[in-house]
């Protein structure tokens, strides 16, 4: 053959090749468009898993490492707490200035947080009662969380603001077309994160069979925590199971009814939990369930990002602001910073 005519063909082929590479990767859904980073910065939960924390590639234990978590940003609720005979709330501008402070000592943090976990609750107006207003809120919500560093992850679960009180396919839908999965497990250098759907426990009518697969899930995770020596295993959602004591009073919408937790809260002790992560209270308490040295947990509630309310009147209000999680190979510690320093 002569050699032009094998170069021809060799650049045929490489072009052959290079248009079915793209057209796989234009194509693949599971990989939202690179080019849109609007979307892939909220949609990295998909599968069940979260895009870049898979369990197969984050198995080993690396270095100490912190991380952020917080909770109910809710843009539109504190101009309706300031007035309550207010109908229509329009000024989110609070809540606005708060998050954007937070965004800004989170990126100025050196080393950086090696993620953000913001566990629901994101605007105020909930599905289906003024969807502009609540899209005006999900809009301002996004371009301020845009200003977050790049190189650090955000973690999004939804509360009972962003599926409703009653949650229902609708507005699952809504929540997952714009913030990808309601629940999933990630990994971080041997550590096993699981992301919960808390809204099921409170109302899942309309939902029997999500409630079930949700179950059906968890009690596969909690295997695979048993079975796998994981570093820890660390839980994050948005209502509390308990806020002090697993044997508290059931506290109707604070919490989960302690006939669900009860028999969750031992699982999770079988399966190595020892931190539970919440927010939904808008004040911050730290709950504990001892049964001896090895078998604990805590149930940690996060107070808002923005509105506070002083539901518990026991227990002191807390200022907006976020939590700290250090992270060692033996440990963890953490602490509720203000965002307003005083
Ligand atoms: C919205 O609220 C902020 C803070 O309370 C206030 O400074 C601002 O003037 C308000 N904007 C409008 C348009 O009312
Ligand atoms: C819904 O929200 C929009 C935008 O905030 C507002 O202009 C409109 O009046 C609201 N509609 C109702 C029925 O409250
Ligand atoms: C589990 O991991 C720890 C270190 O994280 C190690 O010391 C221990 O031997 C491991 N146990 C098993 C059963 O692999
Ligand atoms: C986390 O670790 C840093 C650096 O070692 C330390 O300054 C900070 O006080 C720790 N925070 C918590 C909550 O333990």
């Amino acid at each position: 053959m002569q050699k032009s005519i094998k170069i021809f063909i060799t650049i045929i082929i490489i072009g052959i090749s290079i248009t079915i590479i793209g057209l796989l990767l234009y194509f693949n859904p599971d990989w939202p468009d690179n080019n849109d980073n609007d979307d892939r910065m909220f949609k990295r939960a998909h599968h069940r898993t979260y895009e870049g924390f898979e369990k197969d590639y984050n198995l080993e234990w690396k270095k100490d490492f912190f991380f952020i978590q917080a909770a109910d940003p809710q843009y539109g609720l504190m101009e309706k707490l300031e007035n309550p005979n207010l109908i229509i709330s329009t000024n989110w501008t609070n809540e606005r200035e708060l998050l954007t402070k937070a965004i800004k000592q989170w990126n100025e943090m050196n080393p950086k947080p090696r993620f953000v976990v913001i566990c629901g609750d994101l605007v105020n107006d909930p599905p289906f009662q003024n969807q502009t207003k609540r899209r005006e809120q999900l809009n301002d919500l996004k371009k301020d969380l845009h200003q977050l560093d790049q190189s650090i992850p955000l973690i999004l679960l939804p509360g009972n603001h962003d599926l409703m009180d009653k949650p229902t396919l609708e507005s699952l839908k809504q929540y997952t077309d714009e913030f990808g999965d309601d629940y999933y497990s990630f990994w971080i250098d041997s550590i096993m994160f699981i992301v919960l759907n808390t809204q099921y426990y409170k109302n899942h009518d309309q939902m029997i069979n999500e409630f079930n697969e949700q179950n059906k899930w968890i009690d596969e995770q909690l295997m695979d925590a048993k079975s796998n020596n994981y570093t820890h295993v660390i839980i994050f959602q948005h209502i509390p199971w308990f806020l002090k004591k697993i044997d508290e009073p059931d506290m109707d919408y604070n919490t989960i009814a302690s006939k669900i937790r009860q028999p969750l809260m031992e699982k999770f002790i079988d399966a190595n939990i020892h931190y539970i992560f919440a927010g939904h209270m808008h004040q911050n308490f730290e709950g504990e369930f001892f049964i001896n040295d090895n078998r604990w947990l805590k149930m940690i509630t996060t107070s808002a990002i923005g509105a506070q309310y002083h539901a518990i009147d026991t227990e002191p209000p807390s200022k907006s602001g976020y939590r700290i999680v250090n992270v060692t190979r033996t440990n963890i510690q953490q602490k509720y910073v203000q965002i307003e320093k005083e």
